[in-house]
């Protein structure tokens, strides 16, 4: 039975990760940070073949504990690490570069955005590192997005939601650089972006569906043809996992959408 670990799994996407590698028979370990908090993996608890720790990605002990954890749960090993954990802050998020209230909080906002978006997903991929060389499949997957894409931007002329994709285009660098470090090893590593998914766990407010509008007329000008409706993260998942599961040593370091290439929506 192969072995994945979800880093970020309390909800959305990596939540939905969870489940459905379970109902496909997998071993998962979930990594929440409070995941006595997350009803989503307190529904699924009682199945035999998930292991909940308790992880924040941007705790190196945390990491190590959880490394530690996963090693007994499984052998010592891990086929599968999924990157999922992210950092937005919506009081920021339609902020461009030169509109934020205070420096100290333009600072602050990027700081958290590398924190969590880049330093994490290099913690967790570092401390499981181990169990994965000892893997079958060593396969390392880190969620991105289109928004983190230069040419998508500058084609949709969008310069807002700054730190999360300034951060997030830092997160392809990242897997290039580990795809050429490990590439003797037999791993393969990719950034994959999910598509447009609701995750929201509230609706949006008078003002953010205003900026969400705005978002969405600037993504028209680089795909006039797309209906801006967004998918469920089962649908996001099951796709993904259908990249992930052919994924080989070749595309080791790509980054694709879920349409296993470079068209974002
Ligand atoms: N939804 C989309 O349309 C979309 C589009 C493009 C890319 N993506 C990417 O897909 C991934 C998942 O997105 P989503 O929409 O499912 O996000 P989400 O609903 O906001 O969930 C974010 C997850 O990250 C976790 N997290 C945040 N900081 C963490 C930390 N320091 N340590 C551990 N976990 C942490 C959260 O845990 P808590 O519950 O503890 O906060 C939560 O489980 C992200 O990487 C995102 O960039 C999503």
């Amino acid at each position: 039975m192969p072995s994945y670990a979800v880093a970020g799994a309390s909800r959305g996407i990596g939540l939905q990760f969870v489940a459905e590698l379970l109902a496909r028979g997998n071993v998962v370990i979930a990594l929440a940070r409070n995941p006595e908090n997350s009803e989503g993996l307190q529904s699924l608890k009682d199945n035999k073949t998930l292991h909940i720790i308790k992880a924040d990605i941007t705790d190196l002990v945390a990491l190590k504990n959880a490394a530690e954890e996963t090693a007994k749960a499984t052998g010592g090993s891990l086929d599968v690490l999924i990157n999922n954990g992210v950092y937005q802050n919506k009081a920021h998020l339609y902020n461009t570069l030169v509109d934020f209230p205070s420096t100290e909080e333009l600072i602050s906002d990027l700081t958290n955005s590398f924190q969590t978006n880049v330093l994490g997903p290099i913690l967790t991929t570092n401390a499981f590192l181990p169990l994965l060389r000892k893997g079958t499949l060593k396969k390392v997957i880190t969620l991105n997005t289109g928004l983190a894409d230069v040419d998508l931007t500058s084609k949709c002329e969008y310069p807002k939601i700054t730190s999360y994709s300034i951060s997030k285009a830092a997160l392809e660098m990242v897997n290039v650089k580990y795809a050429l470090a490990l590439k003797d090893e037999g791993f393969s590593f990719l950034n994959i972006s999910p598509g447009f998914v609701n995750t929201a766990q509230t609706a949006p407010s008078e003002e953010e569906m205003k900026e969400i509008m705005v978002m969405l007329g600037a993504f028209k000008k680089a795909y006039p043809d797309w209906t801006p409706v967004p998918v469920s993260p089962a649908e996001s998942v099951c796709t993904m996992l259908g990249i992930i599961d052919n994924l080989t040593v070749e595309q080791s370091g790509k980054f694709v959408s879920h349409k296993n290439n470079r068209e974002w929506l």
